[in-house]
């Protein structure tokens, strides 16, 4: 399949693939496919984002390329270098034979020593590939200005080998966890979708198809219990990706019931900061009841 009828057939499409997409968020994705605009996605910590992209490319057949981002990457990580290494080497073997003519240097800057990377294999692709740009909020301003140059054309110029273009874009998610405000400029081009945690129905559905196996009746209890975490005032409130450990944490524990003594014993697969445990260890009576 190439691109949905409707927004219901996403979802109904992405479900099969294991991914549960709200109203809006389905939204947003089917209009960045059918306008071939950009989605940024922002969202609190573990709330599915770039499981969109992956869920995205793996039911349509498309290639996943990642590129992620973080503090100082630039454009030769980002899109290509020159593959300087085998560049010398080739430089010694043409010496040995004493052909360094013209046009064997000029090759040095061919295709052959190209090192293509996310952004220039995404050009590439075009439209047989997703492209996750992930975390872009830790990339500094001038990476930032940068991606919207080429998200505006998806054309990159390569002065040795000339200009390389994509027929048709990929579908280019960005995610962001907010770390920093990023620009109005690059927000414009792209559609803007925030995901919050889940209600609780979904969530459970969501980890019954995460880990399947896991009883309907303890992962009910365990949403209760991440959502009661989530209300407390803590550093690092769990996200989507805590409630699924927490319930295979639990079932490969045998416990088939969510109580004070099993909840304490088990809270590092749901609370990964020791002041945020300490707070939780004194209300554990209150986390764990009904749900
Ligand atoms: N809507 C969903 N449908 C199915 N699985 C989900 C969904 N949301 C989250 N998950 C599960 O939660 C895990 C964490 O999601 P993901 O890594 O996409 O979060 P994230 O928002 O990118 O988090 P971070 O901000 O830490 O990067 C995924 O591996 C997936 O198993
Ligand atoms: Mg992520």
């Amino acid at each position: 399949m190439d691109r949905p009828a409707s927004v219901g057939e996403l979802t109904a499409i992405l479900r099969q693939g294991g991914y549960l997409a709200d109203r809006g968020l389905a939204t947003a994705l089917y209009v960045a496919l059918e306008l071939d605009r950009p989605v940024l996605l922002e969202g609190e910590v573990g709330v599915g984002k770039t499981e969109a992209a992956k869920a995205l490319a793996a039911v349509f057949g498309r290639q996943l390329i990642r590129l992620q981002c973080y503090e100082g990457i630039d454009t030769s990580q980002a899109l290509y270098e020159w593959d300087y290494a085998r560049q010398m080497l080739h430089i010694r073997a043409l010496s040995e034979r004493q052909v360094a003519d013209e046009q064997a240097v000029e090759k040095l800057f061919g295709p052959r020593f190209l090192l293509e990377r996310p952004l220039l294999a995404a050009i590439r692709a075009g439209d047989r590939a997703v492209l996750l740009i992930d975390e872009v909020d830790r990339a500094d301003d001038e990476f930032e200005a940068f991606l919207l140059e080429l998200l505006s054309d998806f054309q990159i110029s390569i002065p040795e080998v000339g200009t390389v273009r994509a027929e048709r874009p990929p579908l280019v998610v960005l995610t962001s966890n907010r770390t920093r405000e990023l620009h109005d400029a690059l927000k414009r081009r792209c559609l803007y979708h925030w995901i919050g945690y889940p209600p609780p129905d979904t969530e459970t559905e969501i980890v019954l198809t995460r880990a399947p196996g896991v009883s309907e009746a303890l992962t009910r209890k365990v949403v209760a219990a991440v959502n009661r975490l989530r209300e407390l005032d803590l550093a690092k409130p769990p996200g989507v990706a805590e409630t699924i450990d927490w319930a295979r944490t639990l079932d490969v524990l045998g416990a088939t019931e969510l109580t004070p003594d099993t909840a304490a014993d088990t809270l590092g697969a749901v609370v990964k900061e020791r002041d945020d445990m300490d707070l939780v260890r004194d209300s554990l009576e209150e986390i764990t009841s009904g749900g």
